[in-house]
């Protein structure tokens, strides 16, 4: 019987391009010691000139689709989770499609800040689920770096450039995607924000004059909803799949602070060993971060068939989701 979804296939693009912490520090009052000792970033990615959020994905897409075995002819749905499209419109997925090469299937952008793949795999699992799809194209993508103030050090530090991609196909029973717990929170709209450029305040020499097309963050308060609601999620998440912490054999959590990380794993109770971790390397990728460090992850053997793992992820908004899983299982 067939009653789930499972990821078949995953792809990653990282630009080439290095920002290290030294470099970060000869252009803004830093260092590298308190970047590592308060995020544990080392270095970040940063896209080229000229390279947009669907030039990353296509890269991570394409890879997806070869390591599912299928071609974009086999697409049935693309979702693109981001905070960062080229434009406000057209949507990235429409983008990607297009360079793809697909024939004409559903585009749709997931818009719930780092949370965006999360929430994209469960739209895809759902096409799945209800039968509207069989096959489905998650990825998530941003290019932080544009909307970063590269003056300001208590945010520039933290973010960089990436894209991830998953496959996913219909599973068989207790295989693949077990729950998912997802949540919002607008209350907390005003400790993360991109304030000029939308409906509410179009962009304008004002606006960019007062830098208000850069995000804007309250860190503080953004790391107590952070080490606070990941747990809640990842448990909700466990509790819904019927599983406990000590089924857990991996835990890919959003990559945004290696503190944060530590504070997840021990209030989740699950051994920090179980944690996939690559956040020295990439910074906060936002949509992309638990993408890639899922990639990284089965790369490195850290996922095997069988595993019942949790991925969970927070942002702005505030958003929040997680999604137990049993890796493997394709039909
Ligand atoms: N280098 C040196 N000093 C710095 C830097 C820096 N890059 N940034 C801030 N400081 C200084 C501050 O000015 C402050 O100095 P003061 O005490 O003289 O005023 C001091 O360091 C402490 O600042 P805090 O903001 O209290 O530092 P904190 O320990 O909280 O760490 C951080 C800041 C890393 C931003 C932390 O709050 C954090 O990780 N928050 C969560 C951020 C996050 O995850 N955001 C992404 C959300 S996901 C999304 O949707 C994009």
């Amino acid at each position: 019987m067939l009653t789930g979804s499972t990821i078949v296939g995953l792809g990653r693009y990282v630009p080439e391009r290095v920002l290290t912490n030294a470099a970060l520090a000869a252009s803004v009052d830093t260092t590298d010691e308190w970047i590592r000792s308060h995020t544990g970033i080392q270095e970040r990615r940063i896209a080229a000139d000229g390279q947009a959020s669907s030039d990353l994905a296509v890269g991570a897409a394409q890879e997806a689709l070869r390591a599912a075995g299928i071609g974009p002819g086999d697409l049935d749905l693309i979702v693109v989770g981001t905070a960062t499209p080229d434009t406000m419109f057209p949507n990235v997925s429409c983008l990607l499609q297009a360079r793809l090469g697909t024939r004409t299937v559903g585009c749709l952008d997931v818009s719930s800040a780092c949370s965006s793949f999360v929430y994209g795999l469960s739209v895809g699992h759902a096409a799945i689920v209800s039968g509207q799809a069989k096959t489905v194209l998650v990825t998530g993508v941003d290019t932080l770096s544009r909307i970063t103030n590269w003056r300001d050090r208590s945010t520039c530090v933290l973010f960089g450039d990436a894209a991830g991609a998953a496959v996913l196909r219909p599973a068989k029973a207790g295989s693949g995607f077990l729950s998912f717990a997802l949540g919002g929170d607008g209350a907390g709209s005003h400790d993360l924000y991109l304030r000029a450029g939308g409906s509410r305040l179009p962009a304008s020499y004002d606006t960019v004059e007062r830098g208000e097309h850069y995000l804007a963050m309250n860190g503080p308060e953004v790391y107590k909803f952070a080490v606070q609601t990941m747990p809640r999620a990842a448990a909700e998440a466990l509790q819904r799949a019927g599983l406990v912490s000590e089924d857990v054999d991996f835990v890919i959590p959003h990559q945004a602070n290696l503190r944060i990380i530590h504070s997840v794993a021990h209030r989740l109770g699950v051994s920090l060993e179980k944690f996939f971790i690559n956040v020295q390397r990439y910074g906060n990728t936002s949509s992309a971060s638990i993408p890639v460090a899922l990639y990284e992850a089965v790369e490195a053997g850290r996922v095997r068939d069988g595993d019942v793992g949790v991925m969970v992820a927070f942002g702005a908004g505030y958003t929040w989701g997680a999604c137990a899983m049993r890796w493997g299982g394709a039909a």
